[in-house]
């Protein structure tokens, strides 16, 4: 079975799909998956890579597009560079985070292409990615949310008539973005014009979000090919004092930015709790193959689900493989549950 990693991309979350596809490539039992590494460029360019898996996405190469190969097959179709070689690809592991990739788009190439792809359809990814529409989808259902308001670059909402129904500290985030890249705390009116201003450098859709106040408590998804469904035990993250929240520098750039613990340290009544949430919120969306969840839980012992994201990050401090790794699916198992789970 041949599966074309896909990885990189055009979001602001580039460099961290590079991290996780490493790992996920890595994770790949060469003895049953043969892998073709195929790095999008910031630009948006397919280029088909050589040799391992680089350091970072190369600046140019073979470019690729991908052609319908017929019965659920497609063929990296070389259209520049050195070598004319058609490769056939059996199944798409998109290691892509973000807009482009993580939001329905890349998942609709691939249905258009008529190629199996590991993870979320295009519905799932494209609700879970844009944070509103998630929230409304799970209050729906009847889960525990946050609650919002979404302003719109077009819109002509005034600010300061949303400022004087908000409880201080906001949260202000792009509607469809990842590791929380754009995100900020708005205090008092001023911060939220600075707030929305920099939200709207990301995305054209800004939530304005309650502030939960709680401990951030994150769960593993994962769908076998027959459908039943895996929750992981949760894992707790404290990002440590010098962040005011967990920031993408807390993320990815601070070596201590942040305390992982997993199991988190909750009752089994609270961790029954979430997970059942956890499972609940992946159907609420219409997720496939594999999910993070992501809660707020208060100290009276009730939690808001923050946000699910369809391809978590697999990165060296990412929660999901852990959370996972935990529940007694090891990394090389992950990586072959989802790829199986993919071709079904
Ligand atoms: N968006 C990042 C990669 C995450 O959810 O882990
Ligand atoms: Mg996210």
């Amino acid at each position: 079975t041949r599966v074309a990693i896909l990885f990189g991309g055009r979001s602001s979350e580039h460099d961290v799909s590079v991290m996780s596809a490493r790992n996920v490539f890595e994770a790949i039992d060469p003895e049953v998956y043969e892998t073709v590494l195929v790095a999008v460029t910031r630009q948006g360019e397919w280029l088909l890579v050589d040799g391992g898996f680089p350091q970072s996405v190369p600046g140019d190469g073979t470019k690729i597009t991908l052609l319908p190969g017929g019965r659920g097959r497609a063929l990296a179709l070389p259209i520049s560079g050195p070598a004319y070689e058609i490769t056939p690809i059996d199944v798409l592991l998109p290691v892509l985070h973000g807009p482009f990739g993580e939001d329905g788009s890349v998942q609709g190439l691939a249905e258009v292409a008529n190629i199996p792809y590991v993870g979320s359809g295009i519905f799932g990814s494209a609700a879970a990615m844009d944070k509103y529409q998630a929230k409304c989808l799970l209050a729906h259902d009847g889960l525990p949310v946050a609650s919002g308001i979404m302003v719109k670059r077009t819109s002509d909402i005034d600010l300061d008539t949303v400022a004087r129904s908000l409880s201080w500290p906001v949260f202000v985030k792009p509607a469809r973005q990842g590791s929380s890249v754009g995100v900020s705390k708005a205090r008092t009116a001023e911060e939220l014009h600075l707030a929305v201003e920099s939200a709207l450098q990301f995305d054209d859709h800004v939530l304005i979000e309650e502030f939960i106040e709680g401990r951030e408590i994150e769960l593993g998804v994962l769908e076998a090919a027959d459908g039943t469904v895996i929750v992981s035990v949760p894992g707790e993250i404290a990002p440590s004092n010098t962040h005011d929240f967990y920031t993408y520098e807390a993320k990815y750039l601070d070596a201590d930015g942040a305390d992982l613990t997993v199991p988190a340290r909750i009752s089994p009544d609270e961790t029954q709790a979430l997970q059942d949430m956890a499972e609940q919120a992946f159907r609420a969306l219409g997720c496939e193959g594999m999910a993070r969840v992501d809660f707020f839980l208060r100290a009276d012992g009730s939690a808001v689900i923050n946000e699910v994201n369809t391809i978590p990050g697999f990165t060296n401090i990412s929660m999901y493989p852990k959370v996972l790794g935990a529940t007694g699916i090891p990394y090389p198992e992950l990586i072959h549950r989802l790829i199986q789970h993919g071709l079904k």
